[in-house]
């Protein structure tokens, strides 16, 4: 018997219409330490099974009534994983097949060798083990699968943090490094008493003092998006301000921003201030993309639309026809720091809008083509639950 097997009395249920038989073997299994039931036709079999629900049974193959392929049968309808040994006499060799076809554990022919019988018994404990290992498996398997996600996670999340440590300090790298040319510039301005030097890098600093404002919003945003202020407004509120915001400096540069409003929509439920930001990353990308004089035709249009599409609250449109950016880049757009504009950009402008989008139950989409444009969309819902 295996370990686990042993330190439980097994019981075995005996058929047999041969008394004789009956005795003999319940003697033998007895001496071999289980508990023995007897029963001397398949009726009594079936009765004393429901009764004691012995772990195996071992039946005679031929008797009267039921007989021990009927009987196996039944046995193994109620119970599929009851173990049953035939036993067989000779040239019963047909019917012991057919049993084995039954799932029947093993058989043995009369008259009983005690080796033989041993070997069927182990046979039998051996799958009783099994299937008993196989169901804590099992459950223990869901266990498993649940910690090993969970470890995933928190790896994928300490990657996470690592990533934006690294691209926060690289994006402020950046600008510290923009900052400390500015201040070069300056000083020699300062030095030499040289105009040209001092509004040089007068300029610089600027910029990088925007940059360092923008990034830090940006941030704050980030950290803030968690929380959407919902209220009910009108869609084309963002746009009429940031186009109020955008289009001087895209005219100063030869842009030309236009609008074009849908008079249709109703007002709906979303945080006007996070809509405003998400448009102005979208309109500030595509002025940069226009900036970027590759690729660019004579005229260099940014159209920020509204529309109402069926189901949806709102849709807004910002096209370019500037640029443009290949699969590799537009796969690439919505993670955290990822940008192509170098030490200009900060790579949290999309990744942001693409959160606080999401948080509105809202549907982000874009499609480029390089050399010939960008347009992305946004769809809000009519109402948020
Ligand atoms: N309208 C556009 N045309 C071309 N490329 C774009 C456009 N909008 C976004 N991209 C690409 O997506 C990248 C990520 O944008 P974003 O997250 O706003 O970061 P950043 O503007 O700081 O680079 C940009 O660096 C650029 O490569
Ligand atoms: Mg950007």
């Amino acid at each position: 018997m295996s370990d686990t097997e042993s330190m439980t009395v097994q019981t075995i249920l005996l058929v047999d219409d041969e008394e004789d038989i009956r005795d003999v073997l319940s003697i033998s299994l007895e001496d071999r330490g289980y508990q023995v039931y007897t029963a001397e036709n398949g009726q009594t079999a079936l009765d004393m099974y429901d009764q004691m629900k012995p772990s195996i049974v071992i039946t005679d193959i031929k008797m009267p009534g039921i007989d021990g392929i009927e009987l196996l049968r039944e046995l193994k309808r109620r119970n599929p994983d009851i173990e049953v040994i035939m036993i067989t006499g000779h040239g019963d060799l047909e019917l012991a097949i057919q049993s084995l076809k039954l799932e029947a554990t093993d058989f043995v022919t009369k008259p009983i060798n005690d080796d033989i019988l041993d070997i069927a018994l182990k046979r039998a404990l051996d799958r009783m083990q099994m299937r008993r290992q196989l169901r804590a498996y099992t459950e223990n398997l869901e266990k498993m699968v649940e910690e090993k996600t969970r470890q995933l996670i928190d790896a994928e999340r300490m990657a996470a943090v690592g990533e934006t440590v690294s691209g926060l300090s690289h994006a402020i790298k950046n600008i510290a490094g923009g900052l400390k040319g500015g201040a070069f510039v300056l000083e020699k301005g300062i030095t030499l008493d040289n105009k040209t030097y001092l509004l040089q890098g007068w300029e610089m600093l600027k910029g990088n003092v925007d940059r360092i404002r923008n990034l830090s919003l940006n941030l704050l945003d980030y950290g803030k998006a968690a929380a959407m202020q919902y209220r009910l407004c009108d869609p084309n509120q963002p746009v009429r301000e940031v186009s109020k915001l955008m289009v001087p400096q895209m005219k100063s540069k030869g842009i030309l921003l236009q609008t074009e409003l849908a008079t249709d929509l109703k007002p709906i439920c979303f945080d006007p201030e996070n809509i405003h930001r998400s448009l102005l990353n979208l309109v500030t990308n595509a002025f940069d993309a226009c900036i970027e004089k590759n690729a660019c035709p004579e005229k260099q249009v940014v159209i920020l639309q509204t529309s109402k599409p069926p189901g949806w609250g709102v849709e807004y449109r910002v096209s370019d026809n500037c640029g443009g950016m290949d699969a590799q880049v537009r796969e690439k757009i919505f993670r955290t720091f990822f940008s192509t504009k170098g030490v200009r950009g900060s790579g949290i402008g999309l990744m942001l809008t693409n959160k606080i989008v999401k948080q509105h139950n809202g549907v982000i989409e874009v499609e480029s083509q390089p050399g010939l444009g960008t347009q992305f969309s946004i769809r809000l819902p009519e109402r948020q639950s």
